[in-house]
């Protein structure tokens, strides 16, 4: 049988398959050329923990507790549904050590083998292009991309290292300036995207990449999944690192579902938020 979970908001109370909820959204559909639709998606704890740090090595990580195959069904539904992903060099250098696994393309994970078909029955391209945001251009463009010739664009800042990016260009990869100092903006990331012709753009990068995108107005919708769970840890990320946002953060709900059967026993919800 379906994996059911329930909906809270907006009313009525009902009972509903997980597979196909965020496929119903239909976010291809609504961005254009001058306002692409851009959306990401989070997972949190009660406490709003994204991801702890080792307090040994330093290194980040997302604790297992957090994540579940609900979650990552539904993950898998909105890049189903992008024509560009936003990724960085971190997840390109993690991906090349082996430490987190490759989400990059389309029919990748058995657990969305089914949404192959549903973007070709949709009218989309069978992959969406790839944005890599690095200020580093410390990266190596993972074998799976190439092999499903998926259109890459490296985004940096203009105070980025002038030999690596002649050194991508070379390589043929277009790199493009979307930043004044070493950093991408999403005030200049997103347009550029847009006027690339990509309509439907799913952030699927880490905080400071949501935090840009976010503190330029340029997100129009957050999923996020907020896992039952109170998390501690002394050292953690949360999804906006920068300094406190405002009226700029203040989103507006748009449905709410319900999961009793979380991470571990715990429950989850699955929200989304329009910020618009
Ligand atoms: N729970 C969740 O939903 C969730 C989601 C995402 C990530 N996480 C976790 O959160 C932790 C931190 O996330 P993270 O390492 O993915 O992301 P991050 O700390 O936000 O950024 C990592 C890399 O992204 C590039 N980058 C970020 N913002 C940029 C900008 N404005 N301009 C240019 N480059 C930029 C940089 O790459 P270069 O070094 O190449 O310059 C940077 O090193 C990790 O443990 C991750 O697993 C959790």
């Amino acid at each position: 049988m379906q994996k059911q979970i329930f909906r809270l908001y907006p009313p009525p109370f009902a009972q509903v398959n997980l597979a196909g909820l965020y496929l119903d959204h239909r976010l291809y559909t609504l961005g254009t050329a001058d306002k692409p639709f851009v959306y990401a998606n989070f997972l949190a704890s009660l406490d709003g923990r994204i991801a702890l740090e080792d307090i040994h090595t330093g290194e980040t990580y997302l604790p297992k507790s957090l994540t579940t195959p609900a979650d990552f069904r539904l993950f898998l539904e909105l890049e189903a549904q992008a024509d560009c992903l936003i990724t960085h060099g971190g997840y390109l250098r993690a991906l090349a050590q082996g430490r987190l696994g490759n989400i990059l393309q389309i029919g990748a994970h058995p657990r969305g083998a089914d949404l192959v078909e549903w973007r070709r029955r949709h009218g989309l391209a069978p992959q969406p292009a790839i944005a890599i945001a690095s200020a580093s251009l410390d990266f190596i463009i993972p074998e799976s991309v190439r092999r499903h010739r998926q259109t890459v664009y490296i985004f940096t800042g203009e105070g980025a290292d002038p030999v690596k990016v002649a050194a991508w260009r070379r390589e043929g990869y277009p790199v493009i300036f979307a930043g004044r100092g070493e950093m991408v903006e999403g005030g200049r990331l997103i347009p550029l995207l847009g006027r690339l012709g990509y309509r439907s753009i799913y952030l699927i990068a880490g905080p400071r990449m949501l935090d840009t995108v976010v503190r330029s107005g340029c997100l129009h919708r957050l999923y996020q999944t907020i896992t039952h769970q109170l998390m501690g840890g002394e050292l953690f990320r949360t999804m906006v690192p920068g300094p406190e946002l405002g009226p700029a953060g203040h989103l507006t709900l748009r449905s709410l579902y319900y999961d009793p059967a979380g991470p571990g026993g715990a429950g989850q919800w699955f929200a989304q938020f329009d910020n618009q």
